[in-house]
């Protein structure tokens, strides 16, 4: 990260001589406003310095990960997991990956992580290339494994302190540090227990609280909230929202649950056979959905033939089930449409109904194909 100071009042000037010496890349000024580009020397962030009076540091900040032409090919099997895989992090943000079971979403992780090595392409972090540089990488990150199984010999309280002090922490502040996620991650009851006779949820809480120790640039985590109860998952994504809000640290998540996810990742990048599908924010993969509104109706008891013919009229009616149905219409006719539902509801055998906005579910779907991605939870 390359910080320019920006003096008070020649501040348009300043900025821009800061954007001519800097790389590409994301500009933020702390605590004001963020700006992002891609395109080398936006003229967008000209107009914003024009009109602002930029009296804070410049902050330029480059790709955390880069990565180009991924391929990795498993000698057992000769599985193409990864199928040159190109895309990049941002730092701060939270990235989702999403993608079906075997899409070759923890290998890309793994690889990312230094854990395995690439069969072919590159991934730098700040510059640096992983598999050459992996332990002045790895020092940065910290990862959570779909299954962490390195530390099953500790109780979960010596496997916290001694992450704590294998990242360079003083004894007392590892043992500090290990009893606020204990407590934060509500890990008290099995604080002194061997994590090797933890339940699968509990193990994969304190990996979780492990990734967590320390202070690092970059969180990655391989399906965090998987094997745990609702309660648990909810507070395990509060606990990486704050990470992220914080210290800015970057996550980078590979989870199934996509409803989960929405609320949390900035972008999402969808993998399937090895290859990226997509990437982008979650609100621009919701624009690619269907234009149409859908609007879902529960029928009145036995009378779904009645609702689906008064529905047919308006648009493209799906049946859900015994006594629901969606329709589809087009956005200039939904307020019509939504008119004689209120006015002739009992008369369409439509006794409740909901207008449903595109969901990243259906992003995801729409990417990957209804056949190939069963259904995510
Ligand atoms: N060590 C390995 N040796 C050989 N093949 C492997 C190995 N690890 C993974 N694979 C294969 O590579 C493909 C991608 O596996 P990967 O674990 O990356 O998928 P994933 O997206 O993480 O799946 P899941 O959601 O089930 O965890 C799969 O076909 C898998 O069988
Ligand atoms: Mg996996």
């Amino acid at each position: 990260m390359n910080r320019v100071p920006i003096r008070s009042g020649r501040s348009a000037m300043d900025l821009y001589a800061a954007l001519r010496t800097g790389s590409p890349g994301e500009i933020s000024v702390p605590g004001r406003r963020e700006v992002r580009s891609e395109d080398g020397f936006p003229q967008t962030i000209i107009a914003v310095a024009l009109t602002c009076r930029w009296t804070g540091r410049v902050t330029m900040m480059r790709n955390l990960f880069e990565v180009r032409e991924l391929t990795k090919i498993y000698r057992k099997g000769g599985v193409r997991a990864n199928d040159r895989i190109c895309m990049d992090v941002r730092p701060g943000e939270i990235l989702g990956i999403l993608g079906p079971n075997g899409a070759g979403k923890s290998t890309l992780i793994k690889q990312m992580t230094a854990m395995i090595a690439p069969t072919s392409g590159t991934i730098r972090y700040l510059g640096r290339n992983v598999t050459a540089e992996p332990l002045e990488v790895v020092r940065r990150l910290s990862y959570c494994a779909q299954d962490p199984y390195a530390i099953t010999s500790l109780t979960t309280r010596d496997a916290l302190v001694y992450t704590g002090r294998l990242r360079g922490m003083s004894p007392s502040d590892a043992r500090a540090r290990a009893c606020a996620l204990i407590a934060r991650l509500q890990l008290e009851e099995v604080a002194h227990t061997r994590v090797g006779g933890l339940s699968g949820g509990q193990v994969k809480l304190v990996g979780i609280a492990a990734a967590l120790v320390g202070r690092v640039e970059a969180l990655i985590l391989d399906e965090p909230t998987n094997a745990l109860d609702p309660a648990k998952r909810r507070l395990v994504w509060d606990v990486i929202v704050q990470r992220n809000r914080e210290e800015g640290t970057t996550v980078i998540l590979v989870t199934h649950n996509v409803l989960e996810a929405e609320g949390v990742v900035d972008r999402v990048a969808v993998i399937d056979y090895g290859r990226l599908l997509g990437l982008d924010s979650v609100g621009r993969l919701k624009d690619m959905v269907d234009e149409r509104l859908r609007i879902e109706v529960t029928c009145t008891f036995g009378r779904r033939c009645v609702a689906e013919r008064a529905l047919k009229g308006m648009g493209f009616v799906e049946v859900l089930g015994e006594n629901r149905l969606r329709l589809y219409v087009d956005r200039d006719r939904a307020g019509r449409v939504l008119d004689q539902l209120v006015a002739n509801g009992e008369e369409m055998a439509c006794e409740e109904y909901k207008v449903i906005p595109p969901s990243l579910e259906d992003a995801y779907f729409l990417l990957g194909g209804k056949e190939r991605i069963g259904h995510a939870g």
